[in-house]
């Protein structure tokens, strides 16, 4: 449980709730985060024939500008990028589609390899299993493109709105269908919930809710190999480890990965910090009440961070979230736009990073909280100084290029 909290007026677009985690709370309830209980997770993953770390950048000339130690920046923008994926979420699905195939055939989930799923007897089998889906975008193209690696079928559903270059995406990585509803998000997943009921296919969702856990927390799993990655490549370069970690949010599975497993990897817990779109903040809303239940919100139509527009928390991951995240920020949308043309156009000798909606929320954060004196009390509230070293991590490259060329080229 959470101790004590602080919420900073809103300013220049940025809300902040602070809040004292427990050092002593017990990490028990995490343990399937726990790195001794996600090796094999990092194992499947490294058995992937197609399978590379993407490189984490260091941002050192913007960090010496701004007086922090080091800005580190995880770019998932080149994951299975050949394949055209270009977001973390591939990393939840193929591990996820293959943990439902390996219970579905009863193989061994720890040690069954990805050249075992796909062996010529294990697709015979396979190849009539279907996978369905919600997404505003990259974990629908993650599991499209995992169940057609492993030869099978999938149909994605996407909210009204989305756009019709997400949906090409989509079906180009091989979905059956990619179908656009006239729904939001929340009621799109029911809807999804729903056929997988009514037709006996596999439903995938990055989202957990009472009684639909198991899958959810697969992909949660599934994404500790990046944070392994990030802090390995870290200390590789010297940096040591980070001692903030800015998380963006949609319905918290990447931020709850990473803080559940660096909570128990690291010797030093760094500060995690929530961040969400000012317009559907469930996690900056429900800190702010405060009771230690998830609050969702309506899930907004305008928002530009189409993968962050997510107005339920996922109950899978609140816990952890609740109790260990040390802050929740949310910020309006000229925030990602910053961030993304600072990652195009970075500080001279740093390098260019491309950088979607989704993504670059955090880099626009800390420069404008380090480079605005009126913001000066959002970073003492944050802890930033000389001595700290910042993990962002980019989730994302332009996977809707129309609206990356109006933000970066103002096309
Ligand atoms: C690019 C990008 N970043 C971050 C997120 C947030 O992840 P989560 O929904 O697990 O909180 C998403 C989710 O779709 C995303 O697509």
């Amino acid at each position: 449980m959470k101790m004590h909290t602080t919420e900073l007026p809103r300013t220049m677009g940025i809300s902040l709730i602070h809040s004292e985690t427990d050092p002593a709370l017990s990490l028990a309830p995490y343990s399937d985060l726990a790195p001794e209980n996600v090796a094999f997770v990092e194992r499947f993953h490294q058995s992937i024939p197609f399978y590379r770390p993407t490189p984490l950048v260091s941002l050192e000339n913007l960090s010496r500008r701004l007086g922090v130690g080091g800005i580190y920046v995880k770019n998932e923008s080149l994951r299975f990028a050949e394949f055209g994926l270009n977001a973390f979420k591939g990393m939840g699905g193929i591990f996820a589609v293959g943990q439902v195939i390996c219970r579905q055939l009863g193989l061994d989930p720890e040690t069954t390899t990805y050249a075992q799923l796909n062996s010529p007897e294990v697709r015979e089998k396979t190849r009539d299993m279907v996978f369905i889906t919600t997404t505003d975008g990259n974990h629908g193209r993650g599991v499209a493109w995992a169940a057609h690696q492993y030869g099978c079928r999938s149909y994605v559903y996407m909210p009204k709105g989305s756009a019709p270059s997400r949906v090409e995406a989509i079906k180009r990585v091989g979905a059956e269908d990619c179908i656009v509803t006239d729904m939001n998000y929340d009621d799109t997943v029911k809807l999804t919930a729903r056929l997988a009921r009514e037709n006996g296919w596999h439903l995938v969702q990055d989202t957990a809710w009472a009684g639909y856990e198991e899958i959810p927390q697969l992909i949660v799993q599934g994404y500790t190999t990046l944070g392994h990655e990030a802090v390995t490549q870290m200390e590789a370069i010297g940096a040591g480890a980070p001692t903030h970690v800015f998380l963006q949010a949609g319905v918290g599975s990447l931020a709850g990965s990473l803080i559940g497993y660096y909570a128990q990897l690291l010797p030093r817990r760094p500060r995690f910090i929530i961040v969400e779109p000012t317009m559907v903040a469930c996690f900056y809303h429900s800190a702010s009440i405060g009771d230690g239940e998830p609050h969702g919100v309506q899930s907004a139509e305008n928002t530009i961070m189409a993968g962050l527009n997510c107005g339920q928390p996922s109950i899978g991951v609140w816990p952890v979230i609740r109790d260990l995240a040390t802050d929740y920020i949310a910020c309006d949308d000229d925030l990602t736009e910053e961030g993304m043309r600072l990652y195009a156009n970075p500080v001279p000798g740093d390098e260019a990073i491309v950088s979607g909606e989704s993504a670059a929320v955090g880099l626009g954060l800390v420069n404008r909280i380090l480079s605005e004196p009126a913001l000066a009390a959002f970073r003492d509230t944050l802890g930033l100084d000389q001595n700290s070293r910042i993990l962002l991590i980019s989730t994302e490259g332009a996977t809707d290029p129309v609206g990356y060329d109006r933000v970066v080229h103002g096309r």
